[in-house]
């Protein structure tokens, strides 16, 4: 986004001479309009990237015309030229939106100068604007983070909601369900992005050190302070502040923390003086934080502090529905950045990562997906490749968390439905259904001795609705 095309209007000749010449050596295309009329209809015909308007014009002045351009071209950027050195008019100009005014009699060196600055801006202004893109489409939340489960749909709905504001949230969840995906997603969703978003892991970073990595220390805080150093908090001023393993912190520290979050404003270590900062806090911890408030391990007012809006991420073997989504999204992922055509998961392979239970979660099953990428040089992932997991064995009992019934059904059904081209048209429905049905329904009957008026009871459907389906269902009836 370079600067190219200028539009200068002076109603003096010599000017517009002297200007045009000394533009257009410099290799940019001039235009010139010897008073404002002109020049605003050379304005609303072109696209210029600067213009230099002379305040003083018969017809329209520069000043006028500059209101006339704030309203109708805006991204033009507006330069004037005023005779005398009157404070008046410069202020006047600038309030009015010009981008700089310039005082005739002038050098051309002080024109070379504004039109650097405005290449300048105007390249810098072009990069924000694709870096925000960027950062956006980076983080936009149905592209970064997969899963379509009620539970994570919750989360979605919750980062929408706390993104417009400055709550403070707290993620929660086990270790690599994805807290710090959510945690950026926050950010980059918010008012802030384009701004820092800074973390700190309070639980990789020795005690010691901890306070002054938060909140700053001056030159000779302690040994080996040999300059001043922003912390956190200052680092991530107008942006987000990851607390991450917030439950590690030390109790001393919560303390400190907790005074930040209600002053907002930090004391380096060493120094005496307060400085303020705008801090939007996201925390994360994948400890029960109220069974650590019971235990006094942290403080209770840090918690409701914190607390404010709660996400909880739900382990991934209670979400099993997002597995295949999942698999998906880091196949294409991985084979991406490892340059390779993209692999398949056979419907075997598909049974075992939708079984195991992933105590890692989804960063265990990213690895997983990875390592088999890696290793295999087949395009179409089997069973063998994650032979590393441990299936889910067999039927769970019930009310089991590990594998729901539907898990078990899918795995089921994808073994059977692999002849799938072998099927009749339009009987796999109802053969599915059936074969779901007919043993719900002898269990039920099983259970209640025989009894069809409990069994419908049970069941939740009309007697004879159940008296019907036993005998279409070919249910043999027995009495104990
Ligand atoms: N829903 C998801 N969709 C896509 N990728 C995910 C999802 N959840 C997690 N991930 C990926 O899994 C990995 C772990 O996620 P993240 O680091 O956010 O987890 P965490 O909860 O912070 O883990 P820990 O407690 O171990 O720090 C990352 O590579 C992340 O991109
Ligand atoms: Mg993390």
């Amino acid at each position: 986004m370079s600067l190219t095309r200028i539009l200068v209007a002076d109603d003096e000749e010599s000017m517009r001479w002297v200007l045009s010449k000394a533009l257009k050596r410099k290799g940019f295309s001039v235009d010139l309009a010897i008073d404002g009329r002109q020049a605003l209809a050379m304005i609303q015909d072109n696209s210029y990237d600067l213009a230099i308007l002379d305040i003083k014009m018969p017809g329209i002045s520069g000043l006028d015309l500059l209101d006339k351009v704030r309203e109708q071209k805006k991204e033009l950027l507006v330069v004037i030229m005023t005779a005398e050195a009157s404070m008046k008019n410069a202020v006047e100009a600038m309030k009015r939106g010009a981008y700089d005014y310039i005082t005739k009699p002038f050098d051309l060196d002080v024109i070379d100068a504004i039109i650097e600055k405005v290449a300048r801006a105007r390249e810098v202004a072009g990069q924000v604007t694709m870096l925000k893109q960027e950062l956006k489409d980076r983080y936009q939340v149905e592209k970064n983070i997969i899963g379509n489960s009620p539970a994570m749909r919750e989360v979605y709905k919750t980062i929408g909601k706390v993104a417009v504001s400055d709550v403070t949230v707290l993620v929660q969840g086990e270790s690599g369900t994805g807290k710090e995906l959510v945690a950026r997603a926050v950010h980059f969703n918010s008012g802030r992005l384009g701004k820092p978003f800074v973390a700190i892991n309070c639980a990789a970073i020795p005690k010691e050190l901890l306070e002054s990595e938060l909140f700053g220390s001056e030159k000779g805080a302690f040994t080996g302070a040999v300059e001043r150093k922003l912390g956190k908090f200052e680092q991530a001023n107008q942006g987000t502040l990851f607390l991450d393993e917030i439950g590690d912190m030390p109790l001393d520290l919560q303390a400190k923390i907790l005074r930040v979050l209600q002053e907002r404003e930090v004391t380096r270590t060493g120094g005496n003086q307060s400085i303020p900062v705008d801090v939007r806090i996201v925390a994360a911890t994948n400890q029960e934080l109220m069974e650590k408030v019971r235990q006094k391990e942290f403080r209770e007012d840090l918690f409701y502090r914190l607390n404010v809006v709660p996400i909880n991420l739900v382990p991934l073997r209670e979400r099993r529905e997002d597995i295949p989504q999942l698999v998906q999204y880091f196949l294409n992922r991985v084979c991406t950045e490892m340059d390779v055509p993209t692999k398949q998961c056979s419907d075997e392979a598909m049974t075992v990562l939708t079984g195991h239970s992933w105590p890692g979660n989804v960063r265990e099953l990213e690895n997983a997906i990875k390592r088999a990428v890696i290793l295999s040089n087949d395009q179409l992932l089997t069973g063998d490749d994650f032979s590393g997991l441990e299936p889910v064995s067999g039927v769970e009992p019930a009310g089991s968390k590990d594998a729901s019934l539907e898990v078990i059904v899918d795995g089921k059904l994808r073994a059977c439905l692999k002849g799938i081209e072998q099927l009749e048209k339009g009987e796999i429905h109802s053969m599915v259904l059936e074969q779901v049905e007919r043993p719900l329904i002898r269990i039920i009957l099983e259970k209640t001795r025989w009894n069809q008026v409990k069994a419908a009871d049970i069941l939740g459907i009309n007697r004879n609705t159940l008296r019907k389906k036993i005998s279409e269902l070919g249910i043999e009836l027995k009495r104990d």
